[in-house]
């Protein structure tokens, strides 16, 4: 069968007539470039991750506990040296990478740009949210006398923007020759009435699949394959947009080997039942992270005999993996979320239809829905005002103004310290 016929085929099959009318308007070049986009998706994947948006999340039928974790401020002295000492030796052996997610749209802070791209208002002159995590990186590469290989994750529709960003400032002095830009994966949109979304392009409109597509994504673009050639055998894997986050810390590091686990994240305690954060907890005897969007409010509220939140350990993008947990991961299937959201399209007759009101499907999966492939993880507890400092809304909480207070907060100590 040649390829216009298979595309037609499926098309009929999960009801996408709209293309179908679509491909016999436009000219050849168009039309091969949309059918080769139609025989890559996945439609039966997508159409029952549609069927999915109308049921409800429901976690009655699973037994949900507190997961155990380690007070980084309450380690003895020993415990502290031991864990330090082992992450130490890993990091000056040239065995730890460092994977940035940066392929997320920030459009709640209302930005356009690649998030890494955002200038924070610090110390008068400003620094960009790429330039913080790299100077933490610097430090650590002087600290261990090494260079940390730093792999940072894009999108399609942002990765040139941030290549040529970093380009542009030089890395802001970081060894090119250590960084490794590669791209994340995409889904397909999906209108509420179950039809596939039509862009500008004349094409099917596709978005970033989420974070959880980092492990994938680590595999098909060859960095998977290129750290273990360097020899790597522990991976960090962070956000863009926690100015406070620390991509190398010994601690955590030593925690995860002294436990033979394959997996550490260090927490910080939940502000309050509604912070927008993931927490931790363990279902059906696997580590889980209930993202906030879906946790039940009676569960984010409920407390334990000491009056904190029972599920109060927040998921911190801070994120550690042995190569072998990796590789692991990236072979399986993580589950997809759907987002409601709000999405411009072009209908049958051509015209931009631009929603007021979410109007479509977002899929995506998320990167700690893996710790469920494992029987444990670690967690270790580290302090809000060191280690969490999210610039993610345009205003109020976790914005760039109590990102930049606490930031500067956290340098100021630093400094008195070291006098
Ligand atoms: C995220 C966490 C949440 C945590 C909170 C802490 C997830 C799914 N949620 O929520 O548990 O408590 O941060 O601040 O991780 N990204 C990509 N590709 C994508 C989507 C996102 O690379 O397709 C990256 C972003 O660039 C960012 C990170 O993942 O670095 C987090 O994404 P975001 O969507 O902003 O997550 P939050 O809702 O803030």
């Amino acid at each position: 069968m040649d390829k216009k016929k298979e595309a037609i085929e499926v098309l009929k099959e999960y009801e996408q007539n709209h293309i179908i009318k679509l491909l016999d308007k436009l000219d050849e070049q168009q039309q091969e470039e949309l059918i080769e986009q139609i025989n890559k998706i996945d439609f039966h994947q997508i159409m029952e991750l549609y069927n999915n948006t109308k049921k409800e999340i429901e976690f009655k039928e699973s037994k949900i506990e507190p997961l155990k974790y380690l007070d980084k401020a309450k380690l003895s002295e020993n415990q502290r040296k031991k864990f330090d000492k082992l992450g130490t030796e890993v990091i000056k052996n040239g065995q730890y990478a460092v994977v940035t997610m940066a392929g997320g749209q920030g459009t709640r802070l209302g930005y356009s740009g690649p998030k890494g791209t955002f200038k924070l208002d610090v110390y008068g002159k400003g620094k960009y949210l790429f330039e913080i995590l790299i100077d933490d990186l610097k430090e650590a590469n002087q600290k261990y006398n090494t260079t940390i290989p730093w792999y940072i994750m894009t999108s399609i529709e942002n990765n040139k923007e941030t290549v040529d960003f970093l380009e542009k400032h030089e890395y802001f002095g970081y060894d090119k020759n250590y960084v490794t830009i590669f791209t994340q994966s995409e889904m397909p949109l999906i209108r509420e009435d179950g039809k596939l979304l039509i862009g500008k392009d004349y094409k099917i409109k596709e978005a970033s699949d989420g974070n959880g597509g980092t492990y994938s994504s680590l595999r098909a673009s060859g960095c998977l394959a290129d750290m273990k050639e360097k020899g790597i055998k522990w991976v960090f894997i962070g956000g863009v947009d926690n100015v406070l986050l620390k991509m190398a810390d010994v601690t955590l590091l030593g925690m995860a080997i002294a436990q033979d686990v394959q997996i550490a994240s260090k927490s910080v305690v939940k502000a309050n039942p509604q912070e927008r954060v993931g927490v931790f907890c363990k279902m059906n005897g696997h580590p889980k992270v209930i993202e906030y969007a879906e946790l039940p409010t009676k569960m984010a509220e409920q407390r334990d005999r000491n009056g904190e939140l029972k599920y109060g350990e927040s998921h911190i993008m801070c994120n550690l993996y042995t190569i072998d947990a990796i590789e692991k991961i990236s072979n399986e299937i993580l589950m997809y979320h759907s987002a409601h959201k709000k999405n411009s399209y072009i209908d049958e007759n051509g015209n931009e239809i631009i929603p007021e009101e979410p109007n479509s499907y977002k899929f995506e999966s998320f990167i700690f829905d893996a710790f469920e492939f494992f029987d444990n993880i670690a967690i270790l507890r580290g302090k809000r005002e060191d280690d969490f400092a999210p610039v993610k809304n345009k205003e109020g909480v976790d914005s760039p103004k109590t990102a930049k207070e606490l930031y500067e907060k956290f340098w100021n100590r630093q400094e008195n310290k070291q006098e």
